[in-house]
């Protein structure tokens, strides 16, 4: 590792900056925690390909070298800037840790963003798919945001409209793709604590926990033990969520695959079609649990690829690959990979 200027360091390991623990290195690598500090870097290096990370948990490393410059974005803060008796408008650093941000929300009485407790990654990467867990996605609460243009150097301001928000997509996934790096995200949270129990599990954990006027305390610890109880932790075991995104089908599909399993898990989706469970997908498939060596698929949640110990990004990858033919085959369902493969 060579020290090169004052923040970029050359040929770094990118372990521990991504939550799958994949080994691979890049040319340059820096931090940034404002747009003065970004502004000269990107200067110095206009000719470098561009990764910009927050937390990493939602990325694969595919190849062992990253050809270019990383950067991750530690732009901090938290402010409220409009109040009224109904709602809050709150500013974000874009490299605000997500849950941090979660929980200061809580603790100010603001609601809306509770169900989205414990999402790794930061408040930047927030919008870049819109995520979303036990019945709210962050379009639901989503104001604007404001994000430096790579090209001209210019701050863009992006309302709810110009996002283009869908399931795990937006406009920086799709046709602005790398062109902004996110700098603060602006949420709209409610302060008449109208918490949202729809999503099933929420109840019943609920329930379990004996309370029936949940405060979004009491719902942000109930997401938490849902989670924690199937989802892996990344400080344990290398993952990067789920893998792939639910897949929207048409009826047709869905009354084909009845055919065999009258109980296929599905759900409402727009324009007449429907949601279905890739989880449950792979599961009937036989992937869920499945181990080579040193990684596989999760064996509590088989959207969940696992990575052990020393798994390459490529063993990953193409795990993935036979798992989509396989459900293709068995199911004839596409299934689409979530995670950005890099
Ligand atoms: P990174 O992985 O660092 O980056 C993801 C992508 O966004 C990359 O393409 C990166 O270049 C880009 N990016 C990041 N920051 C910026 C920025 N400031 N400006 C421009 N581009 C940027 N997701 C859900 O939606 N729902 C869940 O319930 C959920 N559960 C998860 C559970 C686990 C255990 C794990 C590991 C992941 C889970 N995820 C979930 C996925 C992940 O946490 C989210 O997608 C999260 O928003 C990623 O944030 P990050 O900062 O780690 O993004
Ligand atoms: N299922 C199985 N087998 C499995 C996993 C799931 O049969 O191995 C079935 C479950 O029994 C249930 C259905 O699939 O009937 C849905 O399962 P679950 O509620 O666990 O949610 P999911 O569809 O697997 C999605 C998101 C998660 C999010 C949860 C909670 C996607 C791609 N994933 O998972 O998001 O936390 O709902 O809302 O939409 C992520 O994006 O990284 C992520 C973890």
């Amino acid at each position: 590792m060579t020290y090169l200027c004052k923040m970029i360091l050359e040929n770094i390991s990118l372990k521990p900056f991504n939550t799958f623990g994949i080994e691979a290195t890049s040319s340059y690598f820096g931090r940034f925690s404002s747009i003065e500090e970004l502004s000269p870097i990107l200067k110095e290096y206009s000719q470098e390909k561009l990764l910009v990370l927050g937390g990493g948990s939602n990325i694969l490393f595919v190849k062992n070298h990253f050809d270019g410059l990383v950067l991750v974005n530690e732009i901090k803060g938290f402010e409220v800037i409009e109040s009224t008796s109904e709602f809050a408008i709150v500013k974000a650093g874009a490299g605000e840790v997500w849950h941090e941000f979660v929980l200061k929300c809580i603790e100010n009485g603001f609601c809306g963003v509770e169900n989205l407790s414990l999402i790794p990654g930061s408040v930047g990467a927030s919008p870049m798919q819109n995520i979303g867990a036990y019945g709210v996605e962050i379009k639901d609460v989503f104001e604007k945001l404001e994000a430096f243009h790579i090209a001209s150097g210019e701050i863009h301001t992006f309302s709810k409209e110009d996002c283009e928000f869908g399931y795990r997509e937006s406009v920086f996934k799709r046709k602005l793709k790398d062109q902004y790096i996110i700098t603060s995200v602006f949420y709209r949270l409610s302060k008449t604590q109208n918490v949202n129990t729809s999503y099933g599990v929420i109840e019943s954990e609920l329930v379990k926990e004996g309370i029936t006027s949940p405060t979004i305390k009491n719902v942000s610890n109930a997401v938490i033990a849902i989670r924690r109880s199937k989802l892996p932790d990344p400080k344990e075991i290398g993952n990067a969520g789920s893998f792939f995104k639910n897949p929207i089908v048409s009826k047709l599909t869905l009354e084909k695959i009845k055919r065999n399993h009258p109980n296929v898990p599905n759900y409402p989706s727009q324009n007449d079609e429907v949601k279905l469970a890739a989880g449950w997908l792979i599961e009937q498939a036989g992937w869920k649990g499945k181990t080579f060596d040193y990684y596989g698929v999760h064996k509590l949640q088989a959207l969940v690829l696992v990575n052990y110990k020393g798994a390459t990004g490529k063993e990953v990858y193409d795990l993935s690959t036979l798992i989509i033919t396989d459900v293709k085959a068995k199911f004839g369902v596409d299934l689409e990979r979530e995670v950005n493969i890099i």
